[in-house]
């Protein structure tokens, strides 16, 4: 566990773009402050916070002080009387090194090949997970199963948080592709397609594994009955793997992610696209030929991630959706048109809710194949949900969206996950202040929060460095894997470290940097990649 002192001061402690709005937050303590020349010592902006504001979140007053108009690359801090700031750099790309780690992480959760020394550095390790997998049913048949990446700290694969995972990277390749220039590298680095796409086909070709080559159907997930201990390595995981029963969910994520996978990776290799293209097909049959399916349950002796969800016409508006846009076809375009007019949400991207990414899919697509009113209906409906996120940005002492209620399990995916539909509203509307507001949020992820951490392994001054990550535990080294980002304050306190640790806490401020804290310190795929998203807007 660490225990810093807490700064009352906070930056993002990467730093802020050259032209951006720039600004310092503080806790408890307003008045005159300036910003200092790390390696002068002199101060080269002088300016006054605005007065003290209550912030429920945070369960103190702050304010915050504007330097935007320092527009000088360097390496700088804040102070404030005795306070002082972490360091951070104004210039004119800062978060490229981020963006890569961010993705690179990816690597580093792959399953079923060596992570050599020469791309995992020394968090190099041998392959796991090599066995066949037995199909959770009667039939007992065996199936590969291996590739793919580990969901989070523990080793479990599920398919609907994998599908999530990967549809944040293609989604930010295909907005963003000038972030993706420069090699990660990876082993698969060709100079050719960029590493995003090779690092995402990682996981696609685990996925087709997921689909149940009897029906078309998606296995739920494929894990090891129960999770291992926590110093566990992965090569040293060799509990017997199961393929969990079929799930409409995992099946409509799967439809969606083959689908958008086979968008866009046809300019770099046709044959991989019209494979996914089959996968994608195939599985939304299946869910034609079940309408209605109860939503997945661990069977009594399964104890790993449930990933339970009773809704799938969300999953199933995503695929219908995804295969329209990708094909044209005015059958996808029917079936979609039925699902919108159905109640669910349509604006979430979570692993549960991926309506999202149905209607990103509608509204990103050329506009002449859609139905007109439709895609009005979805636009004016995406930006309200933005206008609803701006205004609790605009009451929030940090500049983020999230609401005190909002800190829960995963919170920095929620956080992540409206500031991606804060750049979609921009991307749509043209409306800066979405942009400028999702800037806050990658501010926030930074160490610019109550608790002046950095939230991604390996970056920042004062990053989280005991994640509830097993090989970051398991290994012999200090630092834990880079890139990673943890879960987050969880005002549900929902481990025994949290409770012991945090009670009475405010929301913001319940989360504590100790391996044993599962529900706060944990890592997942699906959590870093709606933040390579988000990053990604912001990289030249
Ligand atoms: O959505 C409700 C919200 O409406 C309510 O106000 C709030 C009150 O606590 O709860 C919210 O639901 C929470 C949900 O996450 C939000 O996504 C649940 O309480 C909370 O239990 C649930 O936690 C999930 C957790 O598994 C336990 O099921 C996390 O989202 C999910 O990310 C996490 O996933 C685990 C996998 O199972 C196994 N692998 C690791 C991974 C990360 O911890």
């Amino acid at each position: 566990m660490t225990q810093a002192k807490q700064r009352c001061l906070t930056v993002d402690q990467i730093g802020y773009p050259l032209n951006a709005k720039k600004s310092v937050i503080s806790a408890g303590k307003s008045g005159t402050f300036e910003v200092i020349h790390s390696v002068t010592g002199k101060p080269v902006f002088q300016g006054e916070t605005g007065p003290l504001q209550p912030d429920e979140a945070a369960g103190t007053a702050v304010c915050s002080g504007d330097f935007s108009a320092l527009a000088e690359p360097g390496s700088y801090y804040v102070s404030l009387g005795d306070e002082i700031s972490a360091p951070f750099v104004i210039a004119d790309n800062p978060y490229k090194e981020l963006h890569q780690g961010l993705l690179k992480a990816f690597y580093l959760f792959r399953c079923g090949c060596d992570l050599s020394e020469e791309y995992a550095g020394p968090w190099s390790h041998a392959a796991c997970h090599l066995a066949d997998g037995t199909v959770y049913d009667d039939s007992e048949v065996k199936l590969n199963s291996t590739g793919g990446w580990h969901d989070a700290g523990d080793y479990g694969q599920y398919t609907g948080p994998g599908a999530k995972a990967v549809a944040d990277l293609l989604l930010a390749f295909e907005l963003n592709p000038q972030a993706f220039r420069s090699p990660l590298p990876i082993p698969e680095t060709d100079g050719i397609t960029p590493d995003v796409l090779h690092e995402c086909r990682y996981e696609l070709e685990w996925l087709f594994k997921m689909q149940d080559d009897r029906t078309g159907g998606a296995f739920h997930k494929l894990t090891t009955k129960q999770f291992p201990a926590l110093n566990v390595m992965p090569e040293d995981d060799l509990a017997d793997l199961y393929f969990l029963p079929v799930s409409a969910t995992a099946t409509g994520c799967l439809a969606g992610v083959m689908a958008m996978a086979s968008r866009v990776y046809r300019p770099f290799d046709e044959v991989f696209a019209d494979r996914c293209l089959e996968a994608a097909k195939r599985a939304w049959q299946w869910l034609l030929d079940h309408p209605e399916v109860p939503g997945f349950k661990n069977p009594q002796d399964i104890g790993t991630g449930e990933y339970g969800d009773e809704q799938d016409l969300d999953e199933r508006y995503w695929a219908a959706a995804e295969l329209f846009r990708t094909t044209g076809d005015e059958t996808y375009h029917t079936h979609f048109k039925a699902l919108a007019a159905q109640q669910f949400p349509k604006y979430e991207l979570g692993w549960a809710d991926m309506g999202g990414y149905g209607t990103f899919a509608y509204l990103l697509q050329d506009s002449a194949k859609g139905d007109n009113a439709l895609l009005n209906w979805l636009k004016d409906g995406l930006l309200e949900e933005a206008d609803k996120l701006a205004a609790i940005c605009t009451a929030d002492g940090y500049g983020i969206s999230l609401t005190s209620a909002d800190y829960i399990w995963g919170s920095n995916m929620v956080v992540m996950n409206r500031a991606m539909l804060l750049l979609i509203a921009y991307h749509l509307s043209g409306n800066d202040k979405y942009e400028a507001m999702a800037l806050d949020h990658i501010h926030y992820l930074m160490g610019r929060n109550p608790l002046d951490i950095s939230y991604v392994t390996g970056y920042g001054d004062r990053p989280v460095m005991h994640p509830h990550h097993r090989p970051s535990v398991g290994d012999s080294v200090a630092d834990p894997v880079p890139g990673l980002v943890a879960g987050g304050p969880n005002r549900g306190l929902n481990d025994d470290c949290m409770m012991e640790h945090l009670q009475g806490k405010a929301p913001a401020e319940c989360f504590i940097d100790d391996e044993l804290s599962y529900a706060g310190n944990e890592v997942t795929i699906y959590w870093n990649s709606p933040a390579v998203f988000v990053v990604s807007h912001f990289v030249k």
